[in-house]
């Protein structure tokens, strides 16, 4: 039987991901016909963002799985109808670039790179940063992307430490569980850095009290989601210098507000939810995979816990 594939992604990503998702769905032998419109009720699997156009999944009454193109479900959760089964992304692409982009960040903190790069003002003030191996980084999530990053940072010679719900046994890095576990994390963490998911339970992970257990001047950097931190609480920790600078990637309300304190701030740096996108071609890969294992009847890749959330 063939099975009827719904792209719900954005419309400008359809032309990249018509011949990709063909290719990777005739590669595994899946009869699949994958098109941008059909009637609801004949619609199996549903490729799917919140920026594209299904908001209602009610009519869809067949579904099999919805595959989620977003590796963070915080808004696909809620609408997604429990007895559907759905799928997050994790890709190889996005895991890159976030190690990328984190990476960089890290490096621009370890080394003092911006003391450099504003000037010295003629001054010939030498101050050496440390060995990386004399830094301690503090990786909370330990998930797909999380992980990737932890270990690219222990791999350039780090002490790394990560922080998960579940114990994790990682090599090369200290790994941390449950609420202890946090506070032993952080209170070593010259550089944290937030890969966890938007729940409930990881709602303000950050806030007044978590940023007091950090070494005086730490800094935070966010690629997560921003609920993950209580942006007054940092705002406080940034003015009195427990934190000595934050670079922020995602928030609260996107885009960030032009009234928003954090653009103003002198120890904040802004970055437009640019850290990582899902990459097409890789992603294209992980899509048809799923749906050849739903045809198959075999397990599907990446499930969404609905009751955690992610
Ligand atoms: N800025 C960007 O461009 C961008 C791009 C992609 C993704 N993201 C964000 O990155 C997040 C992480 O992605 P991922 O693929 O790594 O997710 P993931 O594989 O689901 O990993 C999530 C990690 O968070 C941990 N976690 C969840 N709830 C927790 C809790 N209550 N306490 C402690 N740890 C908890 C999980 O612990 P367990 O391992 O024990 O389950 C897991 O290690 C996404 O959810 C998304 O919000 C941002």
């Amino acid at each position: 039987m063939t099975a009827n594939v719904l792209f719900a992604g954005r419309a400008d990503g359809w032309p990249t991901y018509e011949p990709l998702l063909k290719a990777e769905l005739a590669r595994r032998g899946v009869e699949a016909d994958l098109r941008t419109g059909f009637a609801p009720e004949d619609v199996d699997y549903i490729v799917y963002a919140p920026s594209g156009p299904v908001s209602d999944f009610t009519p869809f009454t067949r579904l099999k799985a919805v595959l989620s193109m977003w590796a963070g479900v915080e808004k696909i959760v809620p609408v997604v109808p429990a007895s559907v089964p759905l799928t997050r992304m994790v890709d190889s692409g996005l895991e890159q670039g976030m190690t990328e982009w984190v990476v960089g960040h890290t490096l621009r903190y370890h080394l003092g790179m911006d003391t450099h790069i504003r000037g010295l003002n003629g001054r010939w003030h030498r101050h050496v940063p440390p060995l990386a191996k004399d830094r301690h980084v503090t990786v909370l999530g330990l998930g797909a992307l999380g992980t990737a990053a932890a270990k690219a940072l222990a791999a350039l010679g780090f002490q790394v430490s990560g922080w998960s719900r579940t114990q994790k046994e990682i090599e090369g890095i200290t790994c941390h569980a449950g609420p202890e576990g946090l506070k032993a994390a952080l209170r070593q963490a010259e550089i944290v850095i937030l890969l966890l998911p938007d729940t409930p339970a990881t709602e303000n992970t950050l806030n007044a009290e978590t940023l007091a257990l950090l070494p005086k001047g730490a800094k935070v950097i966010n690629p997560g989601r921003g609920p993950l931190i209580d942006d007054a609480a940092l705002l406080a920790a940034l003015d009195s210098g427990q934190v000595g600078h934050a670079t922020l990637d995602v928030f609260r309300v996107e885009p960030l507000p032009p009234e928003h304190p954090y653009w103003a701030h002198p120890n904040v740096t802004v970055t437009p939810h640019i850290a990582s996108e899902t990459r097409e071609s890789t992603a294209a890969e992980v899509i048809a995979e799923n749906i050849r294992r739903a045809e198959a009847g075999e397990p599907l890749l990446h499930l969404v816990d609905r009751s955690l959330g992610y």
